[in-house]
């Protein structure tokens, strides 16, 4: 547990880092370690009793649940994948984009009787919006450039993040559904909200109020 009376935040490496310290930098915090940071993983926000952490999408999560972070900033995506015990109480409104159902351009996804194949790297999202169908599918866990699979004929369409649809236009791939919405979200574990409520409702505050 981070007892002491700092809040440590755990922000997602990357877009969320930046558009998190641009925040920061909003509220009028002093975010010069932060945007000077080299190879350095925790930094501090001098005068004002913050510590940033940063860590992959996933492990922001997990630091949250086990409490060494108080709070963190990480993909709905993510937290839609994941799970855990933490309150999730703000849609910080960036990161915008969703997840989707795509198939190869032109293709009738829901044509014929067989089990449709998925690829996906979010197994447990793709369960959920198949299952919500009473849809029987096949899921293959895939790691990135999830694209490909429907390409070499792996799978017969994909649930991924899309967010300008790029990706999927210049591989001949087109969305088919889409799935649910993504944005970044606070997090914060439960027993810092009870013992730094304060602060870190102070802290929220400050954020909403510069969004
Ligand atoms: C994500 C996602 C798509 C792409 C969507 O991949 O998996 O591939 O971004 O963005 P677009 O709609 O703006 O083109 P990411 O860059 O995270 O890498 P990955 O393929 O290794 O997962």
């Amino acid at each position: 547990m981070n007892s002491n009376k700092t809040i440590r935040i755990a922000l997602t490496k990357g877009r969320l880092e930046k558009d998190t310290v641009n925040l920061f930098e909003k509220i009028g915090y002093d975010v010069s370690q932060l945007r000077d940071k080299g190879r350095r993983l925790i930094l501090e926000i001098p005068g004002a009793d913050i510590e940033v952490v940063l860590a992959k999408a996933a492990d922001v999560i997990t630091y949250v649940e086990h409490g060494v972070c108080d709070m963190g900033v990480v993909g709905k995506d993510t937290i839609d994948e994941y799970g855990g015990k933490f309150f999730e109480v703000c849609d910080l409104g960036f990161g915008r984009c969703r997840f989707a159902l795509a198939v190869k351009a032109g293709t009738d996804f829901y044509k014929g009787y067989g089990v449709k194949t998925i690829a996906t790297k979010y197994p447990n999202v793709t369960r959920r919006f198949f299952e919500a169908k009473g849809m029987d599918v096949d899921i293959v866990k895939i790691e990135g450039s999830v694209e490909l699979a429907p390409l070499l004929s792996l799978s017969d369409g994909i649930v991924d993040i899309v967010e300008t649809g790029t990706t999927l236009k210049e591989n001949g791939l087109a969305v088919y559904e889409d799935v649910s919405p993504i944005s970044a979200r606070v997090i914060v574990n439960p027993v810092s909200m009870k013992l730094k409520k304060n602060d870190i409702e102070t802290l929220l505050q400050k954020m909403e109020n510069n969004l």
